[in-house]
């Protein structure tokens, strides 16, 4: 059997020994959204660390499990940290948890980020809709073997983000009067901020926000046919935009200062893709 495939339904089986809760909706909690946590009315708790070949994150701030829960009466799973390519993991295990979430039967997915803006109208604290991504500069973690079990070979990514799951989101950022842009993300390996040139280089290509994270997540999860949404919390201007020099403090702070709204805005979103479709 395929080893990418092998690793995965180990952990997927270790999971469901463990709880026969039933996802609609996963989300993946970035910087800043890690309190988000709270508001669920969590109903069991399966720690990374707990489940033998399960990656599991080294970053300082982030915490690793899966939350199974309710928000209102949708039932959700979140990941409370996540794995990022920078730790020395293999493309396949950075997405591994995805997939799980997945497999366990979340039809749409919430993926969430702190990332530097490269459009200059973004100003830290600005929350941005993702449109669409570039991934060209870090390794598909759909090479290899392809898992049919999963999806096809050449999975079509001319449609990413879902159209309708936007709109919602959008809604719903108006009716709460929170401010959200719309842009495109393109993503880098990290773990070093980028250089000037690199930012400039990549709004010529049109990104409007950068990050380490997220867009292979949503690839995997598109592979899989699953529905994927995606927010960032612009936690500072990309660099050269500004005179400081870029610190992972500065980004967990501003992620910190919009966290509230950024709750809100994630929790009420979800109770509105609940409502539009039976659970
Ligand atoms: N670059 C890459 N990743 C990031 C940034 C950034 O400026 N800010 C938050 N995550």
């Amino acid at each position: 059997m395929n080893q990418v495939y092998k690793k995965l339904l180990n952990c997927y089986n270790q999971v469901k020994n463990r709880t026969s809760f039933v996802p609609k909706i996963a989300l993946v909690l970035g910087s800043g959204l890690g309190a988000f946590g709270d508001r669920i009315d969590v109903k069991e708790i399966i720690e990374y660390s707990s489940i033998e070949g399960f990656p599991v994150s080294t970053v300082s701030g982030h915490n690793g499990r899966f939350l199974f829960g309710y928000v209102e009466n949708v039932p959700v799973v979140v990941m409370q940290g996540r794995i990022h390519y920078y730790e020395g993991y293999c493309m396949t295990d950075v997405v591994l948890p995805i997939r799980l979430m997945c497999m366990l039967g979340a039809e749409k997915i919430i993926l969430t980020n702190a990332a530097g803006g490269i459009n200059k109208t973004f100003v830290p604290g600005t929350l941005m809709a993702l449109t669409d991504h570039i991934t060209s500069f870090v390794p598909s973690p759909l090479i290899g073997q392809n898992i049919d079990e999963l999806g096809v070979r050449f999975p079509d990514m001319s449609c990413v983000y879902d159209k309708k799951l936007r709109e919602i989101l959008n809604k719903t950022a108006n009716k709460l009067d929170i401010p959200l842009r719309e842009g495109v993300y393109i993503q880098f390996t990290g773990p070093a901020y980028e250089t000037p040139a690199e930012i400039n280089m990549a709004r010529t290509l049109g990104a409007d926000a950068v990050g380490m994270s997220t867009a292979v997540e949503a690839m995997v999860a598109r592979h899989m046919g699953v529905e994927v949404c995606a927010v960032s919390c612009i936690s500072n201007m990309a660099a050269g935009l500004n005179t400081k020099p870029l610190t992972h403090e500065e980004v967990k702070e501003t992620a910190d200062m919009v966290s509230e709204q950024f709750q809100k805005l994630i929790y009420n979103t979800i109770i509105n893709i609940g409502k539009d479709f039976t659970i």
